[in-house]
């Protein structure tokens, strides 16, 4: 563990503690049945984007999953930001970090039920924002390919709620690098309509118009929600509809949005080209949009991780 590591201070369940010292039970529901709640935030310039929107959509996915957190938005965003300043000093001049808020059902009480009877486990950190695996996607783009494993009805567990349950995401990850080991997954619903990604939502271009799946089988992103706004500055008409494999074949331009990236431009579907197979017009206006709306030049702070 180097020294950068030892000095990070996480919170958890009440109290700001050194990482080393932050345990959980290995009954807490988070490790027994993969129950918990999450968001991951990121800072630009060192200031949270979009924070209230994460937290919104955190307490929304614990209402629905009958998780009872003890505490108010309001007190869970003045102690994220207490998180934040306490690991301020871990972040360089050009560098930033990720915020992440895990909230779990707390400890298991053995016995026929499984709904909450102990106080929510809550864990919050920060993490650098290394953006090195994704860097040459910026100026390459990445291969989408469809996954076997198909995503999980909303009927099921609705893909709003934001949760730690990746195990589903996993496989489809692992199956699409079978295809091609850089691959990134796009998953497809029990229906064959394009979902998302293990960690992103997807957007296709057709003749000059965005177009990205419903909430229906997807996270409400907000990286999505920041892309479908972004668009309509630049008078770029954004639609959300069902999606087909065909769809995105036949598209000029793909990307995938997620917070630590932003944008991440496919220049391949399943083997195929996708347009004239380069990172076309309408992503990079909508990439340097984001750069401009929040002070940072996106890609060149990727690549200078590089270096
Ligand atoms: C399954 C899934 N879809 C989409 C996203 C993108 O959401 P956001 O833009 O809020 O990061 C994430 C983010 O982690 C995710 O886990």
């Amino acid at each position: 563990m180097d020294n950068t590591i030892q000095q990070r201070q996480v919170y958890l369940s009440g109290k700001m503690v050194p990482e080393s010292e932050a345990k959980i039970s290995i009954f807490d529901s988070a490790v027994m049945l993969g129950d918990s709640l999450t968001e991951s935030t990121r800072t630009f310039r060192h200031r949270p984007f979009r924070l209230d929107e994460h937290i919104s959509r955190l307490y929304r996915s614990l209402k629905v999953s009958r998780v009872d957190p003890g505490l108010s938005p309001s007190e869970l965003t003045r102690i994220t930001l207490e998180v934040l300043d306490a690991n301020r000093s871990l972040m360089d001049s050009d560098d930033d970090c990720w915020i992440v808020h895990n909230i779990s059902r707390g400890l298991m009480k053995p016995g026929p039920s499984t709904s909450q009877t102990n106080a929510a486990t809550i864990m919050i950190f920060t993490n650098h924002m290394d953006l090195r695996g994704w860097v040459r996607y910026y100026t390459e783009g990445c291969h989408a390919v469809t996954s076997m494993s198909r995503a999980v009805p909303a009927q099921s567990l609705d893909a709003r709620i934001k949760n730690r349950s990746r195990l589903f995401y996993t496989l489809a990850d692992t199956e699409a690098r079978l295809v091609d080991p850089d691959a990134q997954c796009v998953i497809l619903d029990v229906d064959g309509y394009v979902s998302e990604n293990k960690g992103g939502n997807l957007f296709a271009v057709v003749d000059g118009e965005l177009l990205t799946p419903t909430t229906e089988n997807c996270l409400a992103g907000i990286s999505r929600e920041t892309v479908m706004e972004l668009a309509d500055d630049l008078g770029i008409d954004v639609r959300e509809a069902r999606l087909q494999v065909y769809d995105f074949y036949t598209a000029d331009e793909v990307f995938f949005t997620s917070t630590p990236y932003c944008i991440m431009p496919a220049t391949r579907f399943n083997g195929l080209a996708i347009g004239d197979g380069r990172v076309g017009p309408v992503t990079q206006r909508l990439l340097a949009a984001w750069s401009a709306l929040v002070g940072v030049d996106i890609v060149a702070q990727a690549q200078r991780q590089m270096a």
